[in-house]
C-alpha cells in the first residue's frame, strides 16, 4: 500500500506542532506518512514571525501577523510551555514569566531547529484552493510558489488546516467614522505605540488587543487612552490617563459621541474589534465558520471536521492555553491519521460535540472557561502519548495571573510563576515591564549593570557643573 500523503497548511505554532508530532512518532520507530507543509511566509512561527509591513506583504499577499514590535507575552509562559520541550531546556537557565515576542519565537523555533522538520515545509508557498474528490476520497491541493509565481496541484489523503484565526480583521462600521481626520486603523496593522506619544487615543473593543495596545500607548506617553466597550468594560484599575467608556453613538470629525452622552476628541483611533475565521482556500462545506470562542461548532474534539473527518483544524479555538494545547491537538490528529486512535462513527461524534457544546454554552466567566479548556486538553492528552502535565495547576496559574492584572494592570508582567513541567521558579526580569523600552532578545537575556537600570528608570544623573573659575 502506498504511503498516505498529508498536507499541513501553515507553519505557525500549530503547524509546527503537527510536524513535531509526526517526527516524534518517527523517532520512536514508527513509519510515518509523507508530510508536506505549505507556508506562505518565508519563515515559520506564524504570528510570532513579526512583519514590519502592514496590509500587503512583499508578494502582494495579505500580511499574516498582527503582532507589534514591542509585544510581550500577555499570559504567563508557564501556561503555554511545551510538555516535551521546556523553557529550561531551551534557555539553559530560568527566564521571566512574560517574555517578549522574540524570546517566544526563539523558543518555538528552538524545539525543531536542529531537526529535519524544516525540510518538510515549502516556504513562500500559499495554498490557493483545496478540493475534496469524493470518488477517490482525497483532496487536490493547489498552491502558488510566490517566488517563482508558479501554481501546481497534487493529491493528499488528509489535510490539516493550521492557518490561525487572528489575521483577517473584523472591521465594523461606526456612524460618521469616515469624518474622522486622524489616524485610523485596525489592531492587525498596529506595529508600535511610539507614534502615539502625546496623542489622544481611542481604542474600540474591550478584549486583549484593546487592553494591551492601551497599556502600550500609556507606556509610550499617550496623552490619554480611552477604551470603548460594546458588551462590558474590562474593569481594571486604570492609571490616570486611561479610562473606559461605553459604546459609540457616532463620530463627528475628531469628536466622538458615546452612548452615555459623553464626548471626547481624539487624534488616533484603533479598532480592536477582533478577527474573522476566514479560509479563502476552502469551499463553504469545508470551511469553519464561527465566532471566536473556545468550542466552535462542527469540530469533533475541537479538531475533526464533522462533515468530512479527513479534514482537521488545529488552533481554531479562542485561546487561554496556546502552544501546549496545539501540541495536544496535533498528537491526537496524528494518532487518528496513523490509525493509533479510532475515529468514532458520525453519530457518536455528533453526540460528543453536542455534549461538549452544551457544557461550553453553560460556562459562566473566565474561571469556568480556563477549567473547560484544561479539561478539553486533558481529554486529548489521555488519548495520546503526549506527556501529561498538571493542568489543574496551570488553571491556578491563570487565575493568579487574572488576580495580578486586577491588582495592577501595569505590573502583572513583573510577577513570577513556577513551571509545572520542571518546578523551576521564573526569574525576576532585570527591568520592570513599564520601564523596559528595548524588547530585543539580546537585551532580554542580558544582565545589565544596576546603574544602567537606574539610569533607565530615573534618567541620566545631571552632568557635574564645571568648577567656577577662581
Ligand atoms: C496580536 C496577538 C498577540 C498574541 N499574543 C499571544 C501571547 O502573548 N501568548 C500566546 O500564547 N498567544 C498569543 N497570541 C495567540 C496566537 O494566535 C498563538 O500564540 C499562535 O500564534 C497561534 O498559532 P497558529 O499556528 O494556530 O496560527 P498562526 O500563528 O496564525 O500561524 C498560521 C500560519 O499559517 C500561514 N498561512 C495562512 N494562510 C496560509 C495559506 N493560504 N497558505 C499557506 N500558509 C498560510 C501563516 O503565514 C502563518 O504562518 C497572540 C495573537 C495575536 C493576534
Ligand atoms: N500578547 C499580547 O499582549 C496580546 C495583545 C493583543 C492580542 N493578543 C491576542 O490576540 C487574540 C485576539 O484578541 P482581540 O482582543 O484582538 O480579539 P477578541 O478577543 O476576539 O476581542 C474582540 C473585541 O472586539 C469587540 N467587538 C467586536 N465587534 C465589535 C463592534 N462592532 N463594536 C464594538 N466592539 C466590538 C468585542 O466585544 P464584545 O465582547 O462585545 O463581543 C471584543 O471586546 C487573543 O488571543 C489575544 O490573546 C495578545
Amino acid at each position: 500500500m502506498s504511503k498516505q500523503r498529508i498536507a499541513i497548511i501553515g507553519a505557525g505554532p500549530s503547524g509546527i506542532a503537527a510536524l513535531r508530532a509526526f517526527q516524534s512518532a518517527q523517532r520512536q520507530g514508527a513509519k510515518i506518512p509523507e508530510v508536506v507543509c505549505f507556508e506562505k511566509q518565508d519563515d515559520w512561527g506564524g504570528q510570532w514571525n513579526y512583519n514590519w509591513r502592514s496590509g500587503i506583504d512583499k508578494y502582494g499577499e495579505p500580511v499574516h501577523s498582527s503582532m507589534y514590535r514591542n509585544l510581550w507575552s500577555n499570559g504567563p509562559k508557564e501556561a503555554l510551555e511545551f510538555a516535551e520541550y521546556t523553557f529550561d531546556e531551551h534557555f539553559g537557565r530560568p527566564i521571566s514569566s512574560y517574555p517578549p515576542r522574540e524570546a517566544l519565537w526563539d523558543y518555538i523555533d528552538g524545539r525543531v531547529r536542529k531537526t529535519d522538520v524544516k525540510d518538510k515545509v515549502q516556504f513562500s508557498t500559499a495554498v490557493r484552493w483545496i478540493e475534496y474528490n469524493g470518488e477517490d476520497d482525497n483532496f487536490t491541493v493547489t498552491v502558488e510558489n510566490l517566488r517563482s509565481k508558479t501554481t501546481s496541484s497534487s493529491e493528499f489523503d488528509r489535510v490539516i488546516v493550521a492557518t490561525g484565526h487572528f489575521s483577517f480583521p473584523n472591521v465594523p462600521d461606526v456612524k460618521g467614522i469616515e469624518t474622522f481626520p486622524g489616524t485610523l486603523h485596525h489592531a492587525h496593522d498596529f506595529r508600535g505605540a511610539e507614534k502615539l506619544a502625546d496623542k489622544r487615543v481611542l481604542l474600540i473593543g474591550a478584549s486583549y488587543s484593546a487592553e494591551d495596545i492601551g497599556v502600550q500607548a500609556f507606556k509610550m506617553g499617550a496623552r490619554s487612552v480611552t477604551m470603548s466597550y460594546r458588551t462590558r468594560p474590562q474593569g481594571y484599575k486604570w492609571p490616570e490617563g486611561m479610562e473606559e467608556l461605553p459604546g459609540i453613538d457616532h463620530f463627528d470629525g475628531e469628536t466622538v459621541h458615546f452612548i452615555n452622552g459623553e464626548t471626547r476628541e481624539f487624534d488616533a483611533v484603533i479598532l480592536c474589534t477582533g478577527y474573522l475565521h476566514k479560509y479563502p482556500f476552502l469551499a463553504s462545506d469545508l470551511a469553519l465558520s464561527s465566532p471566536n470562542n473556545i468550542y466552535p461548532a462542527g469540530l469533533y474534539r475541537g479538531v475533526v471536521w464533522q462533515k468530512n473527518p479527513k479534514l482537521y483544524y488545529l488552533g481554531a479555538q479562542d485561546q487561554w492555553f496556546t502552544f501546549n494545547m496545539f501540541d495536544a491537538q496535533a498528537w491526537y490528529v496524528r494518532d487518528l491519521i496513523m490509525g493509533r486512535a479510532k475515529l468514532p462513527s458520525a453519530e457518536e461524534r455528533a453526540a460528543h460535540v453536542k455534549q461538549w457544546r452544551a457544557r461550553f454554552q453553560a460556562l459562566d466567566g473566565d474561571a469556568d472557561d480556563v477549567q473547560f479548556q484544561a479539561d478539553y486538553i486533558r481529554d486529548l492528552i489521555e488519548a495520546t502519548d503526549y506527556p501529561m502535565f498538571d493542568l489543574d495547576e496551570v488553571v491556578r496559574i491563570f487565575l493568579a495571573w487574572k488576580e495580578d492584572k486586577k491588582q495592577n494592570i501595569l505590573t502583572y508582567r513583573d510577577k513570577q510563576h513556577r513551571s509545572v513541567m520542571t518546578g523551576t521558579m521564573a526569574a525576576e526580569h532585570h527591568t520592570t515591564w513599564l520601564n523596559e523600552l528595548d524588547d530585543s532578545l539580546e537585551r532580554y537575556l542580558s544582565t545589565p549593570e544596576r546603574s544602567d537600570i537606574e539610569e533607565l528608570v530615573h534618567g541620566k544623573p545631571e552632568e557635574a557643573e564645571p568648577a567656577a573659575k577662581a
